[in-house]
């Protein structure tokens, strides 16, 4: 295992405390939650959880969940989740996000959005100083508006890349749409733009998720910290703290 798989899995498995039995759970996407749905599995197997379901937020999810004997059920059940665990692409202080590096954005922003606690679970090389430094932002895009929504991120300063798939087609996420890969550089204010975002009709969803995490989990070199929203103090420590560490 590597070291950053070392550091996703201890984050993963510093988030189960938050699943208690009975608990409706939101599972993420994502190899840092992979080691969270292994570790739900082995909960429910030697018995310290008990009558868990799930809500998956991809078929990559879905899959991975039954292997390992995670019932699972769907909206059409329940409408609101007890505790949603995810991974994150970038995260920054103000605790906005970006999300969507495995395709799954939309139907992790519609958990998000329906669970009460949000657990989000990142290695040290998640964290940012203001988010888009370092990462593009998904658009997940309808196919008939792949360029013309190309064309518009342009008039944004924005340089857009249609991803593709192992085999150089477009890759279709889940829900059927393309997507494109954004860099808007760093993005000073995360809800001005998710407006913005929202407002074009072409765009199904995007990967900037603000004001959808209750308590970060960061698993580093300085060990596993919990942060939780609006805890900026305690982020920028950490900050400090890796900072130094790595100038050393
Ligand atoms: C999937 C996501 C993931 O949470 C994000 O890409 C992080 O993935 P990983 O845990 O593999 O680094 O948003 O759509």
């Amino acid at each position: 295992m590597t070291k950053t798989d070392t550091l996703k899995e201890l984050a993963a498995l510093a988030s189960l405390k938050y699943v208690k039995s009975g608990y409706k759970v939101g599972l993420g996407t994502g190899s840092t939650v992979k080691f969270a749905l292994e570790g739900l599995a082995n909960n429910l197997k030697n018995g310290t959880l008990k009558n868990i379901e799930g809500i998956a937020t991809s078929s990559a999810t879905e899959k991975i969940a039954t292997e390992h004997g995670i019932p699972l059920i769907t909206f059409s059940r329940v409408t609101t989740l007890d505790v949603y665990i995810d991974g994150a692409d970038e995260v920054d202080s103000s605790f906005d996000m970006i999300k969507g590096g495995g395709g799954a954005l939309i139907r992790e922003k519609i958990v998000a959005q329906n669970s009460g606690l949000r657990v989000i679970i990142v290695d040290e090389s998640k964290l940012s100083d203001k988010i888009g430094e370092r990462w593009a932002v998904p658009l997940e895009v309808f196919p008939m508006a792949a360029a013309v929504e190309a064309e518009y991120l342009k008039t944004l300063n924005a340089v857009s890349q249609l991803r593709l798939d192992a085999s150089g087609d477009p890759y279709i996420t889940d829900n059927g749409n393309y997507i494109l890969d954004t860099n808007f550089g760093e993005i000073p204010d995360a809800n001005k733009l998710s407006k913005l975002l929202d407002s074009r009709a072409g765009i199904a969803g995007h990967g900037i998720f603000h004001n959808l995490a209750d308590v970060i989990i960061v698993a580093s070199e300085v060990g596993v910290s919990e942060i939780r929203f609006g805890e900026i103090h305690k982020f920028d420590s950490l900050f400090k703290a890796l900072k130094y560490m790595r100038s050393n």
